[in-house]
């Protein structure tokens, strides 16, 4: 135990701990820090910024919990034996930058990166994003900042912009639901599969890809095929599916349409034969291109699944999109990641909220079949605006000029001696010039010359795909690449181009039907109606720009603007994934940079950016396991521990590597049961694979026995996965490696400062020891990874790359110093929470000393057997006090998960301890029959404007305490803008997607 001594600077002290939060304010500031060492110091530090209380507020904090100094508070929160030097992560080892320091080195290597114009397409295209939806919604901190919409009162706008991209991508695809996006199309494509299989009863084990389907999502399938013990069979499904007989042992097919090659076939015939056989047909579609295409939904698909990128999100070198998933309604139980539906408020008034909460698999823990959490709402949000924004006649014509300068282009090829393989087409052509050019290579050595990137095929054919951002001058440019092979005179003027003015689609597979009816894609066009519906969205819903979200175990912390800025440069939104690597030195870079700095913060050899979600690297890192212990003959090793209190998603994706999951158990203080760990080690021994830990735990504390822990499981020949989603609560203090892992994933858009983007995007990267690094996953497009590499988990090679600036900003602006202070400051800020807690709500577990780590876990199960209250009835009431509520029952049900996170100041810590403290006052005036059990103001919450203002108010408290229980409110209210939400009502009236103009259409889901 370390010294302790209760001396805090005299001006705080006075104040005392329950001085009122205002008058300890003006104490606080950058004046109170400690001078810069010198004239010259910089003044544009950024770790002043991130830390939210100063070096006052600090010692205060500590003084309160009875130590001197920092140090000998860390010393009793953190075990020593994983302590690591603190010279480990200091600014030797990762320098600081200023502020300013970084938006010049970004701009040095944003230049870094040449901006040519790519037409490479295999899922990827040149996005318009309208500048309205950029600067107001991608750029703006009130889309960004907020998580996901779990507490519906408080996020109407986004869960109604949300249900915009269902309501979009059920229209497009004519299929009966969808949800609110996966992580990218191959990851789409990889979850459809499974739900095949699953729905076949997992009796037949061979799924059918056509070979038109892009390369990267063969990879993916490929990766998750092998967990579920499922063969794929890659062929020309038109031409080997043609009789019942062909699928006999097949359980799926998926078909891309158009295909990589731009082809659009009919797949009427394939489906009627895959329905006989009871299996179910997938398509991976193209949103623009189903403005004109008959929709998959009318030609008899199961499952369709695309990447909506192109509907005004940056390519950003791969990402982050987000990706989409329809169903029939047959399917919707059994459909992946967030679904979001219409239900109503306690006043009866309609409210939206999510749907079916089951959808989220991995509650399942190891019966699930998918796995995700975070997913890529911020991006789903932009594609909707999108769609908002242009309506269906503006699609229409985007698709329209896209197609028909295609067409232009076909013609103009042709007549200059060009084969087009393809016959019907959308916006891509496949060219065979080895007639009329020497080889496919003189046309890229063309093209490279004239700053325009083409898809690479063979030696006699190249790729061209048109977007939105093309023009007729593009056109000119791209005919004389061609022309110029083949001797002939360029083109020059746009005059010359043949307009045509038919589809090059055959009748059959033209649209015929409607598509987005709805009022909502039919009204706000022009930039002051659009720009007006942005805003009275965003004012529904709470972020970050407005008060703490003390989500444990989620992270939220400040995203910096300064870390932000780049993102939007075109220099990194424009860069196609598979652009060549001269291209994007830049990018490279970074990336570079990045993974040699997540490697020193973990203590591991080697990394991988591609993961795109924290689940997704939790896959990724077992599965690297697996390979490891193939290599070594031990193919048969498939047993995973993990503890109870593990993450959902831990379970899941070791059912999803193909793992079979053994519970651990959990002593009495919330710490690792060894014994029951050893027994369960020595008994699987012989096919022990891995030991999945969260470090600190998921009950907040650091564990003494996780070297212990780990050590068992080397001993009995299992490899240890860690997750890191807790990393915020380690870096300068220990690491992953010290704590005896093997791998890790750290989850970026928590530790690393990605914005939640109101559920995604995210970024789950994964450091590994050196006998893993040759695993790390790999790509079939771009060369990355091991040199043993498993093969791809998501669709870029480097997953969601744009947002990598982000991390890699955070990280260079605080410097190694600046990063462990950070440390120091989450975990003081939670056990300062507990303190002032500590009389009012009983901590679930603490470590010997008394410390928690990053965040505190409060158990409210006396209140329920008190009086009837739950935990809900306390998250509802702070959003009345302006809060966002903590983690809620998770992972224990009676629990509240709190974590404030260094970014928050004194100031805002206090505030939202009093608000804890206040609504505890108001539980003790219900427990002791001053407020009745059923009609109180915990119970009632939360109170929006609607209920405030009802002629009639039967309740026993005053409309004055039901929307301004403190003083400070008077001045800063934010306001939940329906009633509570019954969920119940909404999973029984299922209603996924906004209504048309038709009147009484009621477009139910059957329940
Ligand atoms: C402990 C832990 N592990 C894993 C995850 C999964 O991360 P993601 O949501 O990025 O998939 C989470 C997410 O909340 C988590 O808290």
């Amino acid at each position: 135990m370390a010294t302790r001594c209760v001396s805090a600077p005299a001006n705080i002290l006075k104040f005392g701990r329950h001085a009122p939060v205002l008058t300890r304010l003006f104490v606080r500031g950058l004046a109170t820090q400690k001078k810069p060492s010198s004239l010259f110091s910089r003044l544009d530090t950024f770790a002043n910024r991130h830390i939210g209380p100063d070096d006052n507020e600090l010692s205060y904090m500590l003084s309160q919990l009875g130590y001197d100094t920092m140090e000998a508070f860390v010393t009793d929160t953190v075990p020593d034996k994983i302590r690591v030097a603190s010279s480990s992560i200091s600014n030797q080892s990762i320098p600081a930058l200023s502020e300013s320091e970084l938006q010049k080195r970004a701009r040095e290597l944003a230049q870094l990166n040449k901006s040519y114009k790519s037409y490479i397409g295999m899922g990827y295209h040149n996005a318009v994003v309208p500048p309205v939806v950029l600067r107001n919604v991608m750029e703006s901190p009130a889309w960004y900042t907020p998580y996901t919409p779990y507490q519906p009162e408080i996020s109407q706008g986004r869960l109604e912009s949300l249900i915009n991209y269902q309501t979009m991508i059920m229209s497009l695809t004519a299929m009966d639901i969808a949800n609110a996006s996966l992580l990218d199309e191959a990851t789409a494509a990889a979850e459809a599969m499974v739900l095949a299989f699953v729905s076949a009863g997992q009796k037949k084990h061979k799924f059918f890809v056509d070979k038109g389907v892009l390369p990267q999502t063969i990879a993916v399938l490929q990766t998750r095929a092998k967990g579920f013990g499922i063969e794929l069979v890659i062929g020309d499904a038109l031409s080997e599916l043609k009789d019942e007989s062909a699928f006999a042992d097949l359980f799926g097919v998926l078909v891309q349409y158009p295909d990589v090659n731009g082809d659009i076939a009919d797949y009427t015939n394939l489906a009627n034969l895959t329905h006989a056989s009871r299996g179910l047909v997938i398509c991976a579609t193209d949103l623009l291109a189903l403005t004109l295409l008959k929709p998959p939904g009318e030609w008899g698909a199961d499952v369709v699944v695309g990447n909506s990128g192109r509907f005004g999100v940056p390519a950003g070198y791969g990402g982050p999109h987000g990706a989409f998933f329809a169903c029939s309604d047959k399917l919707k139980r059994k459909m992946p990641g967030r679904l979001i539906g219409r239900s109503r408020d306690a006043l009866g008034k309609p409210a939206y909220r999510l749907a079916l909460q089951t959808r989220e698999q991995h509650i399942r823990r190891e019966k699930a079949t998918s796995n995700i959490c975070t997913s890529q709402a911020l991006l789903a949000n932009m594609a909707a605006m999108y769609a908002v924004y242009h309506g269906p006649v503006g699609l229409r014509r985007i698709a329209g000029k896209v197609h028909s300068l295609t067409q232009v282009l076909k013609s103009a090829l042709e007549q200059r001696g060009y084969v087009i393989v393809n016959k019907q087409f959308f916006d891509t052509l496949t060219i065979d010039v080895s007639g009329a050019a020497k080889d496919a290579e003189a046309i890229h050595a063309t093209a490279a010359a004239s700053g325009i990137n083409l898809r690479r095929i063979d030696n006699k054919h190249v790729g061209v795909t048109l977007d939105e951002s093309v023009s007729p001058e593009d056109v000119v440019a791209l005919i004389n690449v061609f022309t110029s092979a083949t001797g002939s005179s360029p083109i020059t003027v746009v005059s010359d181009l043949t307009p045509v003015e038919s589809l090059a689609v055959p009748l059959p597979l033209q649209r015929a039907s409607q598509f987005l009816p709805h009022p909502v894609f039919n009204t706000h066009h022009s930039e002051t109606e659009m720009l007006r519906y942005i805003y009275h969205l965003q004012s529904k819903d709470l972020g970050l720009v407005h008060s703490m979200i003390p989500l444990g175990s989620c992270t939220m912390k400040l995203n910096s603007t300064s870390s932000m800025i780049p993102l939007t440069w075109p220099e990194f939104g424009s860069v196609h994934p598979f652009a060549p690597a001269d291209q994007v030195e830049g990018y490279l870079e970074i990336i570079k940079e990045l993974e040699a700095d997540l490697c020193k913060i973990t203590g591991f050899h080697a990394c991988s950016l591609q993961p795109n979600s924290g689940a997704a690297g939790e896959y990724a890192g077992l599965s690297v396991i697996r390979a490891y212990h193939e290599s070594r003959g031990e193919g048969h090793r498939d047993i995973c521990l993990i503890p109870v209190s593990a993450h959902g998603t831990n379970p899941a994706s070791a059912h999803m590597a193909g793992l079979k999951v053994i519970p651990v158990k959990s002593l009495p203080d919330g710490s690792l049961d060894l014994e029951d760990l050893k027994t369960k080690a020595e008994k699987y021994k012989d096919n022990l694979a891995a030991f999945m830990i969260t470090y600190p735990s998921t009950f907040g504390v650091f564990e003494d026995g996780v070297a212990d822990a780990c050590k068992i499981i080397h001993d009995n020949g299992g490899q240890v996965y860690l997750d890191g989603a807790n990393l915020n609560a380690q870096i300068g203090l220990t690491n992953p490696a010290t704590c005896g892992g093997d791998v890790c994933h750290m989850n970026l858009h928590k530790t690393f400062a990605i914005p939640h983007g109101g559920g995604g995007p995210g970024v789950g990267p994964i450091c590994a020891a050196e006998h893993l690094a040759p695993f790390l996953p790999g790509h079939p497009v771009i060369p990355t990874g091991g040199d043993k590499a498993i093969s791809a988990v998501a669709a870029a090679q480097f997953g969601s790359a744009s947002i990598l600036l982000i991390s890699w900003a955070y990280i260079k602006m605080l410097g190694g110093n600046g990063l462990s202070e950070s440390t120091k400051a989450a975990l003081l800020n939670a056990n300062y929470m507990a303190h002032r807690l500590k009389d009012y709500y009983s901590l679930r577990y603490k470590n010997a000393n008394g410390r928690v780590a990053h965040e505190l876990l409060i158990d409210l199960a006396e209140f329920d057997k008190a009086a009837g209250l739950k935990v809900t009835d306390f998250a509802k009431r702070l959003q009345d006090y302006g809060f966002h509520p903590p983690t809620c029952s998770w992972p224990i049900s009676t629990c509240m998960l709190i974590e404030p996170t260094e970014s928050e100041s004194l100031h805002e810590i206090d505030r939202f301890c009093d608000a804890m403290i206040q609504i505890r006052k108001e539980a003790d005036e219900i427990i002791s029959g001053k407020q009745p059990k059923d009609n109180n103001v915990l119970k009632n919450a939360p109170h929006p404007i609607a209920v405030l203002t009802q002629a009639e108010w039967n309740k026993p408290y005053s409309r004055e305490k039901a929307v301004y229980p403190a003083l400070w409110l008077k001045e800063k209210k934010f306001w939940p803008t329906v009633a509570r939400i019954d969920d119940a009502y909404g999973d029984i009236n299922l209603i996924v997607m906004r209504l048309p103009f038709r009147r009484g259409n009621r477009l139910r889901v059957k329940s």
